[in-house]
Formats: C-alpha cells, structure tokens, sequence
C-alpha cells in the first residue's frame, strides 16, 4: 500500500513537474509574445508625430430633430424615426452646413498665410489654379521617375441627377481627374487623364454609365502605369472591373477593358502594390456580402487564377488596404449608400487571408464622429516613407445632393497605438497592433514626413 502510494506519488510528481514546465515554456512564450508586440508597439513615436497622436475632442451641438413628416415616415418604414444622418444628407439642414463650410473657409494654396500646409477636414479644397479638387473616391501614387505624388479620382462636376425614382443619386461620367504635388498638400490639376465617352452610349465609360473609384500602380517590368477602376450602369448591374494604361502619370490612359473576376460581381474596389512588386485586387463582391482578393498578373492587366474570399457575411465595402512591416491591414466601410457608417480595420499576415477584424480605427472627436468615420468614407491610405507606421487616411465626405461637392477628410492614421478591446484569439494566432485614426481639426505633416524619397 505504502510502497504503491510512493510509486503514485512520485508518478504524480513527475507529471505534476512536467505540466510546471509546459506551464512555464508557456508562459515565456506568451512573455516573449507580449514583449515583441510592445517593441512593434513602440518602435516608432519620434516625437514627430506626437502632436498628431493626441487626443482631439470635438463639441458640436447638434440641433434638434425635425417633427417626423408623415410621409418620410411612410417611405422609412414606422420603426425608423428621421434621424441625424438624414438630416445631414439634406442639404438645406443645418447640420449639413455645418459639416459643409462653404468655399470662404476654402484650403486654398494660392493663398500664403499662416494656414499653410494645414489639413481641414471637411473644407472645400482648391487646387493652385484657385479651382476646387475634383478627385473623388482617390487614391494616391508616388512616382519615382518624376518625385512627385499623383492624386486619381473622380471628375464630379456636373450635376447631380436621379436617373429614374428609385435611382440613386449620380453624376454623369466626366472622366478620371489627376493632380501632382510634392507636399502632398498644394495639388497642380494635370487635367482628365480618362475621358469619359459622349457619344457611343455601348461603351463602359459612356457618360450615362458609372466609373468610380479609380487607383493607378506602376508596373516596373513594362514601364505602363496602370489603373484599375470599378465600371458599373447607372442601376449598378454590371458590377464590373476596368483597365486602363498609360507610359505617363498625367495620362492620357487608354481603356482597355471590364471584365467580372472569376464571374464575379466586382463594386467598390482597389489595388495594392506589394514590396516585392506583386499587385493584389480587393473587391466587393456577391451583392456586396464579402470581399475577394486575388494576385494581378506580373503585367498586372489582369488577374491571376487563385481567388480567396474574405470577410463572408461582413457587408463592406470602401476597402483601403496597407502594410506595415510584415502585416497587411485594411480599412473598410459598412454598406449604406452615400450615408457615412463606421469603419473597421481588419489584419492579415498573409494578403490572402484570413483576414481577422480589429475594431473601429476612429479616435478623438466625439461619439457622433466614430461612428460615422467622421462623416466620411475610407478611400486610400498612403504610408509617409520618412515616419515607418506613419500614415494618411482619405476619406470621401459624400454630399449625395450635389455629389460635386463632396468634400476629402485627410487625417493620419497610426499603426502600434494600444489596443482598445481585447484582441480574440491572442493564443497561437498573431498579436496585431492597433490601428488609429486620430481626429484634427486641422494638422499639418510633421517634419521628416519625406526622408528615404528624396
Ligand atoms: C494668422 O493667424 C491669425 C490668428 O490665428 C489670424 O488672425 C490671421 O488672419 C492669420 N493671417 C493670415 C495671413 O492668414
Ligand atoms: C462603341 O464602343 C464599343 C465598345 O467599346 C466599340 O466596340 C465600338 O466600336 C464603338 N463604336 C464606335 C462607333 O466607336
Ligand atoms: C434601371 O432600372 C430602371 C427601373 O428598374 C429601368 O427603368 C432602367 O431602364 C434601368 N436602366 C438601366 C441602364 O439598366
Ligand atoms: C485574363 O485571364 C483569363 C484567365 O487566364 C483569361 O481567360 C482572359 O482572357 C484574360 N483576359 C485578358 C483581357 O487577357
Ligand atoms: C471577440 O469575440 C467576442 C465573442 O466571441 C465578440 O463579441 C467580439 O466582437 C470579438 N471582438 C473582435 C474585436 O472581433
């Protein structure tokens, strides 16, 4: 008896030892793990950047809801009361005006004063003829050859229209509109870069039909700078993919073609440039329930075989996708029309996937402000070279009414702030910072913003 519980005791010694070891091995690790994602956390924050990582509270009183008018009621259904968000989405409210200061407020860079080089988000932006940036729906690409960036969007200047009742507001195509800078804030106007087409009502760029959302990446083996755009008619029904090319930044691109990926449904869209000079499309597609993302061809004209569909179920849209290091993060959008919701940044180690979500990237302003993006819609973060971990969030502020006065919200975004909820899964799977997007008022790029470009 005596003997058997000795030999069980030290039985049980030996195992209880062994899962103390296991316990310990463990909990370095996890140590290990938590100690190299603090160093990811605190590589960074010169001191640069300081001023831009603090918090920025905004009070605005929202005035008073409108009496529910009996057939706006109707049309929403009982259960939904006129809210803010309708409200701000008619132009004549006060709230819109507002969110919509008008052009006397204009960030104007013929103009030298003490305001130059400020960021405002929200205000009317003019280019240096004195004209108001029309790139809607952007993004941005620095070109080695010419050590200039160059901003693609959107021409919205012309009038906004319903093309039946139930339609949803809309500009006819104008064309894709580029402008250069080397500050990044005073924008020279290169012109139309893709015209729109006025005459041949089968062709994709037809005015009557939608182009949106164009990005431009150069291709290193051919020398072709390429854009990829989201080509649709005016009911939203082709859900298709465009392609163009030019052997110059400011254009002219010839349009090659749309197709639907893999026959898929193809929406809000955008394309990302790997450091190994691989290219990834990202797409909204199925009726915008999920994302797909799949590798372009080494031309990067068209896309390759494999496909991974990511986000199952998320409805987003507005994807925005960077990196930092080895991770690849993306900004989203929920899917509400012209009506601003709230972003969410998701995180992959590998760009197909999976992909995990992290939670709303907004910070400062207010509740009203989180929630919403800060009225606005993710677009395109570009990194700052000189800052790693450093970069600009644009945002479209859509103004459905008169969508040519839509407006841009620049604002930085920062990689390696603390996590504000804990993140699922720490165990095994990886500890990825958080993403911020801090709330200005206005702000400027802080020195050494440039370095290693120039
Ligand atoms: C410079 O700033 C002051 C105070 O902020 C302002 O009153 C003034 O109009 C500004 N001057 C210019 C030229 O912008
Ligand atoms: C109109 O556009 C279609 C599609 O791009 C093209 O096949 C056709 O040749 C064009 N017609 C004319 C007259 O240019
Ligand atoms: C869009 O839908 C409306 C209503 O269903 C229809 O009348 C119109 O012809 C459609 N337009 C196009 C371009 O498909
Ligand atoms: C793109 O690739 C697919 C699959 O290889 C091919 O069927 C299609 O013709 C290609 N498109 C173009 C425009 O080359
Ligand atoms: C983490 O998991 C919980 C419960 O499974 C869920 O409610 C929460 O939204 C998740 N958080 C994130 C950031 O995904």
């Amino acid at each position: 008896m005596i003997r058997l519980f000795g030999y069980r005791s030290s039985l049980s010694l030996i195992v209880w030892s062994l899962v103390g070891v296991a316990l310990i091995v463990c909990f370095f690790s996890i140590v290990h793990q938590s100690d190299t994602r603090q160093s990811r956390i605190y590589f960074r924050h010169p001191s640069a950047t300081r001023e831009l990582e603090e918090i920025e509270e905004e009070h605005f009183r929202l005035p008073p809801p409108h009496k529910a008018n009996p057939r706006a009621v109707k049309r929403r259904g009982p259960h939904r009361s006129p809210n803010v968000i309708d409200q701000y989405l008619e132009e004549s409210s006060e709230i819109h005006a507002l969110f919509f200061p008008d052009e006397r407020t204009a960030v104007n860079p013929t103009k030298v004063g003490n305001d130059s080089m400020y960021f405002y988000p929200g205000r009317v932006w003019l280019d240096t003829d004195g004209h108001i940036i029309q790139a809607h729906g952007g993004g941005i690409m620095y070109d080695h050859i010419t050590a200039k960036y160059y901003w693609y969007g959107e021409n919205k200047d012309g009038p906004t229209y319903q093309a039946h009742p139930k339609g949803t507001h809309r500009v006819d195509i104008i064309g894709i509109n580029c402008y250069s800078s080397k500050d990044l804030w005073s924008w020279t106007n290169e012109g139309i870069v893709l015209p729109g087409e006025p005459t041949n009502v089968t062709h994709d760029l037809h005015k009557s039909k939608v182009l949106e959302r164009p990005k431009v990446i150069y291709n290193d083996r051919t020398g072709q700078y390429v854009m990829w755009m989201h080509i649709d008619d005016a009911n939203y029904t082709k859900a298709s993919l465009g392609v163009a090319v030019s052997s110059s930044p400011t254009g002219p691109f010839s349009y090659l073609y749309s197709f639907r990926p893999h026959g898929f449904q193809s929406r809000d869209m955008t394309i990302f440039k790997d450091d190994d000079g691989a290219a990834y499309l990202f797409y909204s597609s199925r009726d915008n329930t999920e994302l797909h993302v799949s590798r372009l061809t080494k031309d990067y004209l068209n896309i390759t075989a494999a496909m991974r569909r990511i986000l199952i179920r998320r409805h987003r849209e507005a994807p925005a996708v960077f990196k930092l290091e080895r991770t690849y993060y993306m900004i989203t959008s929920g899917c509400s029309g012209w009506a601003p919701n709230k972003a969410l940044t998701h995180a992959a180690d590998s760009i197909m996937g999976p992909w995990k979500t992290l939670g709303n990237p907004c910070v400062g302003g207010n509740r009203f402000f989180r929630l919403t993006t800060f009225l606005s819609q993710s677009t395109f973060v570009l990194p700052l070279s000189g800052l790693p971990g450093t970069f600009i969030f644009m945002a479209d502020r859509w103004n459905p009414s008169n969508l040519r006065d839509s407006r841009y919200v620049w604002l930085p975004l920062f990689v390696g702030g603390l996590t504000d909820e804990p993140l699922n899964n720490s165990f095994g799977s990886p500890l990825w910072s958080r993403v911020s997007i801090y709330w200005h008022r206005k702000w400027r790029l802080p020195e050494d913003w440039k370095k290693g470009y120039v």
